[in-house]
């Protein structure tokens, strides 16, 4: 694992930045995993510079999210399709059919998760993918539980991130209670993996990345991956 300290969000996102463009430059078909949350967006700012800078191109370029909320009744600018729409997909040069999130509207979520993973096998599985980390250590939408689960699966959120999620919300009572998230297995299997933190989330990412490997903290068991880069800003 390589454990990068810098100062700033902007170097943190640069350098993400980095990684995701050397990647789609050495493989134009490149599958991506993304993230929400407001850690990686300064990352997916960059991205669409260097779009408009010609220095990218994501013609090719299939992506698959993490998670999404589930709800029936969720504003469209709450879901996760809508922030990756907005910060990043509109504004590139993607084909939106090559971008891919869970259906988090479905009325048969046992079926969509399993859609989801084997979309993911049949797009030939995930080069790189792009992780933020939540308070408790969740990675995806993979809460501290007593065991992991290897596949897409629906989970039920913690009292705690509902917490911490509806700050961006009007009103909390709208934030969703439930989830489709990727497993700790579909994440594992990722080629490479980057996980984005700043400041905030100094103490969660020591003890994932030096403490016990166990599923009451997820992001543990990212030291048993090969191919792991941990970048940490140590400013907000
Ligand atoms: C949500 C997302 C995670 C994200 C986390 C942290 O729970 N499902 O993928 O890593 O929030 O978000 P933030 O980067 O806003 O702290």
């Amino acid at each position: 694992m390589k454990f990068i300290k810098v100062e700033t969000v902007l170097q943190m996102s640069s350098l993400a930045s980095e990684i995701i463009s050397a990647k789609i430059n050495s493989k134009n078909t490149a599958v991506l995993g993304f993230a929400t949350g407001s850690t990686p967006i300064k990352t997916y700012e960059i991205l669409v510079d260097l779009y408009e800078q010609n220095l990218l191109d994501f013609s090719q370029v299939k992506t698959v999210n993490l998670d999404e909320y589930c709800s029936h009744t969720l504003p469209t600018k709450h879901s996760y399709r809508y922030f990756m729409d907005s910060n990043l997909f509109d504004k590139i040069n993607i084909n939106k059919e090559n971008t891919y999130l869970p259906n988090g509207k479905t009325s048969d979520i046992e079926s969509e998760c399993a859609r989801y993973e084997n979309l993911i096998n049949s797009l030939g599985g995930i080069d790189l993918q792009i992780l933020g980390i939540g308070n408790n250590g969740h990675i995806g939408f993979n809460e501290p539980s007593d065991r992991i689960s290897s596949f897409v699966h629906h989970v039920n959120l913690c009292a705690t991130t509902i917490e911490a999620n509806a700050r961006l919300f009007e009103n909390p009572d709208q934030v969703p209670t439930t989830a489709i998230t990727m497993g700790i297995g579909t994440i594992m299997r990722a080629r490479e993996i980057v996980l984005l933190a700043n400041k905030s989330k100094t103490d969660i990412i020591n003890q994932a990345l030096f403490g016990e490997v166990t599923p009451q903290l997820p992001a543990s068991f990212l030291q048993l991956h090969p191919n792991v880069t941990v970048i940490l800003s140590t400013q907000e």
